[in-house]
């Protein structure tokens, strides 16, 4: 059954605009992963959370803000929402 649970599942808006992807599992994880996959493109690990703490982050515009209230939740807020935005974002925890 699934266990990670990414809203919304799917966001159509205008540049230059801002929002929040979330995330949540279910699974007691200690970790959770954001990943881009723009068209066409291999998937790119962007930050990666353990326990709260951001441990890796592979995203240089400061746009892409991650936040993780807690180890169930982890958010993704983006700003000033550029085409190149345009990608599938997923989702992870182990
Ligand atoms: C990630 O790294 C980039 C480049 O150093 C930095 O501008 C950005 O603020 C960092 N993001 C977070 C969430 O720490």
């Amino acid at each position: 059954d699934t266990a990670v649970f990414q809203t919304p599942k799917y966001l159509i808006i205008q540049t230059r605009n801002k929002r929040s992807l979330k995330c949540e599992q279910k699974l007691s994880h200690d970790s959770m992963y954001w990943y881009k996959q723009g068209f066409k493109q291999l998937l790119e690990i962007m930050f990666i959370y353990n326990n709260k703490e951001l441990i890796l982050n592979e995203t240089v515009p400061r746009r892409f803000l991650p936040e993780s209230p807690d180890k169930a939740h982890l958010y993704l807020h983006i700003d000033s929402l550029e085409p190149g935005d345009s990608a599938v974002y997923f989702c992870a925890s182990s």
